[in-house]
């Protein structure tokens, strides 16, 4: 599986729990991912908004599930913010067009705003299901909520 913003760390130990050794995790951040991790976790230290998803296709075929937990550092500006959040969430899709197998799933964090509905729309064409959560770890008040796609439409 791949993780998309995944400094500092915390969904990679997770992840390569559930994965274990047999499976492959690969982390991608622009900051550097400082903890100690096992054999079976990659980590990509890059820009997601420039990386190529021949970068990923180099470490494996497909991947299962790909997550993206990325987002900007916020300005305070609600539509900036939104907006940056959503450039990053449209890359996770291009890259999960690109790199899930058919059938694989995605999981995304999105900042409500003006855009999420035409996102929405853009997200449904992929999969054969799309749920939408805010789980309750996610402040009350804070706009982030979660895309999950499940089964990539090849
Ligand atoms: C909420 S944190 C992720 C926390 C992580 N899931 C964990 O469990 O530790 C958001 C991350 O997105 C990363 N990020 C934001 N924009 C990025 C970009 N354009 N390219 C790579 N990483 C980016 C940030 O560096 C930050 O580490």
């Amino acid at each position: 599986m791949v993780d998309l913003g995944s400094a500092p760390g915390s969904w990679l130990q997770y992840a390569a729990e559930r994965v274990g050794p047999r499976g492959l995790v690969v982390g991608v951040d622009r900051d550097e991912v400082r903890i100690a991790l096992p054999d079976h976790v990659r980590v990509l230290r890059a820009d997601i908004l420039s990386l190529r998803p021949e970068e990923l296709l180099a470490i494996a075929p497909s991947f299962d599930l790909l997550l993206s937990d990325a987002a900007p550092k916020t300005t305070g500006v609600p539509f900036a913010d939104h907006a940056r959040s959503v450039a990053l969430a449209r890359r996770s899709l291009e890259l999960a067009r690109a790199v899930v197998r058919p059938g694989g799933s995605w999981v995304c964090k999105v900042f409500q705003g003006e855009e999420i509905e035409s996102f929405r729309g853009e997200a449904r064409l992929a999969f054969d299901r799309l749920v939408e959560s805010k789980p309750k770890s996610s402040r009350e008040r804070s706009v982030e909520i979660f895309f999950v796609g499940i089964g990539r439409i090849a």
